[in-house]
């Protein structure tokens, strides 16, 4: 039985997680609410407070876990993508816990950590993963990928998104309305009280399995600087109706392309993951789509849906079967082209 401490610190949360094999013994993550007043991530505020939180929540999962450091086989920890400053800390600590317990380091990919996500079993549950190779569209707040995962630790990005992330689509649009960020699961929240037919806005045309996003943002923008010039109360009078319209819209242009991704390859295992997969409107019209054409479909639970480091500890675990480690000279990367 190999145990597998994970840690994740790419963006704003600080999490640390236990894993046994495949089984989740704990997942800690600790939010940071200090951006919530900027409407945005604050990198330097993001790094000082994962130094702040890292040692406790590390703590915590091992207490959850029932286990002690020296039960650790292996640390694993997010390496890239994400912001410097803020891997630095979980790098630094993976680093210095490894050395001192004398076990081995892995180098996780974020991204590939929220696609493996569906491989975490969890104690007394029951659950199906998807056959490989299998198709993940990964929606997050920073990226938008279609994924043939060839297998665990082979992936193929097929189509991306050409600029803005489908997350990002939904926090920009939430932030025009003047909603808090993130502003997806709000619009999550107010879309389930509105009409997602109430308005329509026009879809990108965008070559093979590609997206684009700035263009919906800017006339959402548009849409609603001409209306509230008629009406300066529009926004306000119109809140749900306009988050179901514009999630609605997000949605439509995901699956479109994810309908062809599957009709070209032919893969019938379709998965989402990412912090947009959280979302109960896509997860709903996945399940509508797969269910008309014969998919198999998962869905994340809610919980390995944002950043969290179960999603690393698995991906740990099975680079830790095939002997990937890293060296204490590792260093981590904001951007990666490659997963
Ligand atoms: O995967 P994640 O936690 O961080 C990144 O790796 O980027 O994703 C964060 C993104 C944010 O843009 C957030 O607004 C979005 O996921 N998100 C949602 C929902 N929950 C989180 N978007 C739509 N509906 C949701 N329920
Ligand atoms: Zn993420």
């Amino acid at each position: 039985m190999i145990k597998i401490l994970g840690i994740e610190s790419s963006c704003d949360d600080t999490s640390a997680a236990v894993i046994c094999d495949r089984c989740l013994l704990s997942n800690v993550i600790a939010n940071q609410k200090v951006h919530e007043k900027y409407g945005g991530v604050i990198p330097e505020l993001a790094s000082r407070v994962h130094q702040q939180n890292i040692i406790p929540v590390v703590d915590m999962a091992l207490k959850e876990a029932n286990i002690t450091k020296s039960d650790l086989d292996a640390i694993a920890f997010t390496g890239s993508p994400g912001l410097l400053g803020s891997l630095l800390v979980g790098v630094s600590f993976a680093k210095g816990l490894a050395a001192s317990i004398g076990v081995p380091l892995i180098e996780v990919n974020h991204l590939q950590g929220h696609v493996l996500s569906h491989f975490i079993e969890e104690q007394g549950r029951i659950k199906t993963f998807p056959s490989l190779p299998f198709m993940c569209l990964l929606v997050s707040g920073g990226h938008t990928q279609i994924i043939v995962v060839k297998d665990y630790l082979d992936f193929e990005i097929i189509g991306e998104t050409i600029d803005d992330a489908a997350g990002e689509a939904f926090d920009k649009c939430a932030k025009v309305m003047g909603l808090p960020y993130p502003g997806g699961p709000v619009i999550d929240a107010l879309a389930n009280k509105g009409d997602h037919a109430a308005f329509s806005f026009a879809k990108p045309k965008v070559a093979d399995f590609n997206y684009s996003f700035s263009g919906l943002k800017t006339s959402f923008l548009y849409f609603l600087q001409k209306k509230i010039a008629e009406n300066p109360a529009f926004v306000e009078e119109n809140k749900a109706d306009l988050c179901a319209s514009i999630q609605q819209t997000i949605i439509d242009i995901l699956i479109d392309k994810l309908i062809k991704a599957v009709a070209k390859t032919g893969i019938k295992d379709v998965a989402i993951a990412g912090g947009v997969s959280a979302n109960s409107g896509l997860a709903g019209k996945l399940q509508q789509t797969g269910n008309k054409l014969g998919w198999n479909v998962f869905v994340p639970e809610r919980k390995f849906t944002t950043d969290n480091a179960a999603m690393i500890a698995i991906t740990g675990y099975f680079k830790y079967q095939k002997k990937l480690f890293a060296g204490l000279d590792v260093v981590p990367h904001a951007r990666i082209e490659k997963i």
